[in-house]
């Protein structure tokens, strides 16, 4: 029997890439815009690193990471996220050093043992992005503004942001207690995963997807309305800043994060068209990661958007634009294909992209084939025209063709390709 990719794990086949290179094309250029640079950290790291940095008591640390011992023992994992990477990266190279924001943004895989379905692998890319170093809250909005940006500029509609504001180390515990005592009386209407999150992580049953978790917390105390005052200002000027760029979100104070890193500000892009994965992205501030993974006292914030799910929502409502090549060299025998080989790489050279085969064939199936590719352009090769002297090249699209000096070939082909118009 031959051997299958594993459960949730996908290859991309190359008449997907094109939305890939697309996305990719399209979202390095905006970040570009912004400042950014990209930064490639490796895919395995100490498993260390994760639990400290997303935390013990979240389900990517506790149930769905990769990890494994190497051949000395140590524990290592398969990224399930960029962010705490990057945070090491930074830390290690120094890059933070001279207080000046520093920018960066990865595509890559990463890694969850999740149970595969709808938008969900065990594999999925993300594109990545994170600051470090900027505190002010107009960097939130920023960031918040070029996701839109990067989301209206691949096409993606009916997306929604939602924004909320998670508070600090001053403000964040008593909050933990107050909702802890609201669902104290109401454990037993909480689904198993949510009466051991009680103890260990509270926020997250905010978020529970269970309809009776939904149901015990709708009463439930908000954070955003026990923020401390410095949080409070700062959510203020967030959403003043998302205001003046003309950024549509909404604040949904129930908005609460799988990562354990979070600080203040968070958002998500959600949509409704992914079932029970509804969020396209998401991120938020996390300023005590760095110095909790022993750097400097550095603020950060940034986002993640799954690039599977944003393409699965593209290719729903749009057509992937794949130009076939500028020409096809219909080549009917060997003596054609000596010929057209060398023409062929002539004429690649200067840019153009050829495409040929190389066995023997009829005149029809070479311009069935040429069609199928959706070659602008064909050079017609065979017995005939070699004792003739002359090929003849076809504008597929005006549907005229004209004889060309074999002698000339190349530079009569170019010429034409470049005027673009029918022969
Ligand atoms: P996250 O919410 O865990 O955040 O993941 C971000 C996005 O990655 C999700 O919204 C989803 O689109 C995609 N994603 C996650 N898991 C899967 C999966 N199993 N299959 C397909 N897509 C998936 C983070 O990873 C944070 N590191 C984001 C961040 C960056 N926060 C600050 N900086």
């Amino acid at each position: 029997m031959s051997i299958k990719a594993i459960r949730g794990f996908k290859d991309v086949l190359p008449d997907e890439i094109g939305w890939w290179q697309k996305v990719e094309g399209i979202a390095s250029g905006i970040l570009d815009g912004f400042g950014y640079k990209e930064l490639r950290v490796p895919i395995v790291e100490r498993t260390e690193l994760f639990a400290r940095s997303i935390g013990e008591d979240t389900d990517i640390v506790e149930k769905e990471m990769f990890s494994f011992s190497d051949r000395h023992g140590d524990s290592l994992t398969l990224r399930p996220e960029v962010t705490a990477g990057a945070a090491r990266a930074l830390i290690e190279h120094n890059l933070a050093a001279d207080g000046r924001p520093v920018k960066f943004y990865s595509v890559g895989p990463n890694f969850r043992y999740e149970r595969p379905q709808k938008g969900r692998q065990r594999q999925f890319y993300q594109l990545n992005v994170e600051v470090y170093n900027v505190a002010h809250p107009y960097v939130d909005a920023e960031l918040i503004l070029l996701w839109t940006r990067i989301l209206a500029g691949v096409g993606l509609q009916d997306i929604q942001m939602h924004v909320n504001s998670l508070g600090c180390a001053a403000c964040r515990p008593a909050y933990n207690q107050k909702l802890k005592d609201f669902l104290k009386d109401r454990l037993e209407n909480l689904c198993e995963d949510c009466q051991r999150r009680y103890d260990t992580n509270p926020l997250r049953v905010l978020d529970c997807k269970s309809k009776t978790c939904a149901e015990t917390v709708t009463e439930a105390p908000l954070m955003l309305d026990e923020l401390c005052p410095e949080c409070a200002e700062h959510f203020e000027l967030v959403q003043k800043a998302l205001t003046s760029a003309n950024v549509s979100y909404v604040v949904t104070p129930r908005l609460v994060r799988g990562l354990d890193y979070y600080t203040r500000t968070v958002f998500e892009a959600q949509t409704g068209k992914l079932g029970a994965q509804n969020a396209v992205g998401g991120g938020g501030r996390y300023d005590n990661l760095v110095k909790n993974l022993g750097g400097p006292d550095i603020p950060a914030i940034g986002f993640a958007m799954g690039l599977e799910r944003l393409i699965m929502l593209l290719s729903e409502d749009q057509e992937l634009d794949s130009p076939g090549p500028d020409l096809f060299m219909a080549s009917l025998d060997d003596a054609a294909r000596e010929l057209a080989f060398t023409f062929a790489n002539a004429i690649r050279a200067q840019g153009f992209r050829v495409e040929m085969e190389y066995t023997p064939a009829s005149l029809k199936s070479r311009m069935k084939r040429a069609g199928k590719l959706k070659a602008d352009w064909v050079f017609i090769l065979g017995p005939d025209e070699i004792s003739r002297g002359q090929g003849i090249l076809r504008n597929m699209g005006a549907g005229t063709q004209e004889d060309v000096p074999l002698d000339e070939a190349v530079t009569k082909i170019i010429n034409r390709m470049k005027k673009g118009d029918a022969v």
